[in-house]
This record gives C-alpha cells, structure tokens and sequence, in this order.
C-alpha cells in the first residue's frame, strides 16, 4: 500500500483554495504563496470585486463558485493546461447558517448544503481527478468544531460540517493507498466575516452567530498555522483549540456532563 505522499512545505506545490477572497480562505493562500508554491486563489467573487492586493505577488486568481459544476470543469482544465496537474486542493470556501428547525426554510437548507457540503463533494472530486493519474496529494478539507459537536438551534450548519467530517474520513481511507492525504480541519469560532453571510429565518440565530465571531479571539492568521502544522504532519483530524480539544474528548469520555452543557443552551 502506498504512503500517502508528504506535504512538505519545502518543496514547491500546486495548490488551489476556494472560499479565498476573506478569512480563513485568504489566510491558507497566503501560508502557501509566502512559502513559494504556486497558488490558484478562488472565491464566487469576480476579479473585479476582489481587492487589489489582497494576496502576495504571484498568486493566480480564478472566480470559482463552488456549487457551479462547470466552474469547477473550468478550474480542472486551467489546472491541467496551466500546471499539468495539483498538489494540494483546500476546500474552505462555506457560509455560516443556522435557526431553530421550525424556523428554518426549505431555502436556507439547499443553500447550505449545496455551499458547505456538495461545494467540497464537489472539491474533492476534482482533486481526486487531477491527484489520482499522478498518484499523490493533499486534500484539505475545512469543517468546524460543529461538525464533531452539534449544539441546538444549528441543524443546518451542524449537518453540512458533520458530512464534511464523514466525507472527509471515508475518503481518507479510500484514498490512502493512491498516495492521496486527506485532513479535515475543525476550528471553534474564528474572527472572520463569516457572520455577514448567514441568511436565517431565526433572528436569534443571527445575532448569536454575530455575537460568537464577533467575539472570539482566533484569529485566522493563528487557526491556518496550527492547521497547516497539522496537515504537514500527516494528521487527519486537525483540532486547532483548546475548546475544540475539550468539547472532542468531553464527548466522548465524560457523556453527561457534555450533554448537560448542551442542553443548557436549548
Ligand atoms: N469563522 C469561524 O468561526 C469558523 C469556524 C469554523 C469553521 N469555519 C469554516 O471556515 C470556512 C471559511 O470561513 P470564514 O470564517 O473564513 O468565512 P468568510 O466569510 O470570512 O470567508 C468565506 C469566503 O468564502 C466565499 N464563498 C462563499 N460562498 C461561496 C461559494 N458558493 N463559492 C465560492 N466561494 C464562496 C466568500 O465569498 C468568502 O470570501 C467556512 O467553511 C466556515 O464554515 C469558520
């Protein structure tokens, strides 16, 4: 069976990231340009939209909406012709959802879930493409700590990050044996601008969401280097906080006390 191949930052990559215009996005594109390798930036935005200078010299940037099948045919052609093939794919582009299930639309769930979850389906497919004839690469696929721990009035959120988690641990072992590396990243609340994209039905959802990232002192800058230690280490899991790593383990050795904290916030 053949090791999955190493993603050392010392040796030069193909790496595309979606999701890259804000936040955790912009900060993966920069870990990667600033290091050398060559990156193909990507967001739903138009290169008009996108602030000049918002990446490093160098940095390629494609409009990729990742629930747009031909936008992501679009980004495999660019990739085969431009580079002859990919090193490492980050799946990170997502939007923030949430609401009580009697509150939340049919809407808000296609939207979701064609964002969160199908956009990285959608992602690893075309990574798997490119990486399967070469044999070897990385897929780095970013959840949340929501997609291991499901806190109430989240469902839709929840769900979208829990399949990113199943996804990303049945592909690990299914690919494994063609050299293919697959993390999955699970960060707790990040400062980012992801509040802005959250669209619910549930005001209360909104103005928790708003007051959790508004709140928390991650900063992507901080979350993408302990996520890339991780992933250059091989890991498949990447917890990258304290209360990622406390609400993990708590689950599953100390059942009721979770469970209590969790229904605390019903
Ligand atoms: N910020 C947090 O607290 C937090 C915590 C855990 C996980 N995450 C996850 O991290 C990832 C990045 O989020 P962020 O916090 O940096 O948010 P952000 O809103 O700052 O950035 C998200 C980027 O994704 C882009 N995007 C949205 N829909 C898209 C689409 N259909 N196609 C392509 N690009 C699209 C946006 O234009 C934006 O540039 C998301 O998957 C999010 O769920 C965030």
């Amino acid at each position: 069976m053949a090791a999955p191949r190493p993603n050392r930052s010392s040796a030069p990559q193909r790496v595309l990231v979606t999701g890259s215009a804000s936040g955790l996005g912009l900060e993966f594109v920069r870990w990667y340009a600033v290091r050398g390798h060559r990156v193909l930036a990507t967001d739903r935005l138009t290169a008009e939209q996108v602030l000049e200078g918002l990446w490093p010299a160098g940095v390629t940037y494609r409009q990729l909406d990742v629930t747009s099948d031909d936008d992501w045919a679009a980004a495999v052609d660019w990739v085969q012709q431009s580079w002859g093939g990919l090193d490492v794919v980050v799946n990170n582009a997502g939007i923030a959802a949430g609401g009580r299930i009697e509150l939340s639309t049919m809407a808000e769930w296609h939207q979701v879930l064609d964002i969160n979850l199908l956009g990285v389906v959608r992602g690893c497919r075309a990574a798997v493409e490119l990486m399967l004839p070469q044999g070897g690469g990385v897929i780095v696929n970013v959840a949340s700590l929501a997609g291991l721990i499901h806190g109430p009035s989240m469902a839709t959120y929840n769900v979208t990050k829990a399949g990113v988690v199943a996804l990303s641990e049945t592909l690990h072992h299914e690919l494994a044996p063609h050299g293919i590396q697959v993390s999955v990243v699970c960060p707790y609340f990040v400062r980012t601008n992801i509040a802005g994209s959250m669209h619910s039905a549930d005001p209360a959802a909104l103005a928790a969401a708003r007051r959790y990232v508004d709140a928390a002192r991650a900063t992507p800058e901080v979350i993408v280097g302990r996520a890339m230690s991780a992933v250059e280490a091989g890991r498949f899991l990447v917890l990258t906080d304290a209360m990622g790593r406390l609400g993990y383990w708590g689950k599953r050795l100390a059942g009721p006390i979770y469970r209590r904290a969790l229904r605390s916030r019903a």
